[in-house]
C-alpha cells in the first residue's frame, strides 16, 4: 500500500461548506467514485480515494485534481490499497478519522462474474466485510454502499441483504436508503 498526493487541509476558497467533514470514498479512482470525489471536494468535504486499480487508472484522480484546482486538489488524499486486504483498510484507518464511508470498490461486469465467481464473490463480500469490520473497530458508523449487481443478483429484499452483513445505521443500497440496528 502506497499514500500519495497532499493530505486533507489547505484552502477552501469557494467551497460549498462542510469544512472539517471527511469522506472516505472506496473505489475512488473508478467512474462513479470520480464524479463523486469531485462533487464532495466542491462541497468542501476532506475526501480520501483507496482504490487498487482494478479497473481504473491514476490519471482519472489527475483529472479530477485538474478540474478542481489546486486548493480543493490539496483536501484530497489517495490511497493505494486493496479492501481484500485488511492490513490495507487498517493503515487506511490509521491514517485519520472519517466521518463516513462511500464504498464504490466492487467488480461490476455481468459476463466476467458468471466466468469467475469465486473472484467476484471474494472481492466484492470479502472486501465490504472487510470495510466494515475495519469501520466498525474505528468508530465509523456512516456508509452509503453502492452494491454491486453481481453480489446482490439472488432474489433477496434490499432491506434483508445489507442486514445480514452489516450492522451500522444506516446503509443505501442500489439507491434503496435502509436503517440498520
Ligand atoms: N455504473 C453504474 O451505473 C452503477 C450502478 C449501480 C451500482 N454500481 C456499483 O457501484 C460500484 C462502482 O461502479 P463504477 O461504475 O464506478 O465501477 P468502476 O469499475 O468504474 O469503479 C470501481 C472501482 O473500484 C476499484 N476496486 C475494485 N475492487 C477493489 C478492491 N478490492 N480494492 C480497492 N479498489 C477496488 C476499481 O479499481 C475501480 O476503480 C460498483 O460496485 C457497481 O456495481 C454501478
Amino acid at each position: 500500500m502506497a499514500i500519495g498526493g497532499v493530505g486533507a487541509g489547505g484552502g477552501a476558497g469557494g467551497v460549498e461548506g462542510q469544512q472539517g467533514r471527511s469522506v472516505l470514498v472506496t473505489g475512488g479512482a473508478g467512474f462513479i467514485g470520480t464524479h463523486t470525489v469531485l462533487r464532495l471536494l466542491e462541497k468542501g468535504y476532506a475526501v480520501t480515494a483507496v482504490d487498487n486499480f482494478h479497473n481504473s487508472v491514476p490519471e482519472a484522480l489527475d483529472r479530477v485534481r485538474h478540474i478542481v484546482g489546486p486548493a480543493l486538489s490539496a483536501r484530497l488524499q489517495f490511497i493505494f490499497g486493496d479492501l481484500t486486504i485488511k492490513d490495507d483498510l487498517e493503515k487506511v484507518f490509521a491514517a485519520k478519522r472519517y466521518d463516513a464511508v462511500i464504498h464504490f470498490a466492487g467488480l461490476k461486469a455481468v459476463a466476467e462474474s458468471v466466468a469467475h465467481p469465486e473472484m467476484y464473490n471474494r472481492n466484492n463480500i470479502v472486501g465490504t466485510v472487510n470495510l466494515y469490520d475495519v469501520m466498525k473497530k474505528h468508530g465509523c458508523n456512516k456508509l452509503v454502499f453502492s452494491a454491486p449487481a453481481p453480489a446482490t443478483s439472488r432474489p433477496c429484499s434490499a432491506t434483508r441483504t445489507p442486514r445480514a452483513v452489516l450492522s451500522c445505521r444506516r446503509v443505501v443500497v442500489s439507491g434503496h436508503s435502509v436503517e440498520l440496528g
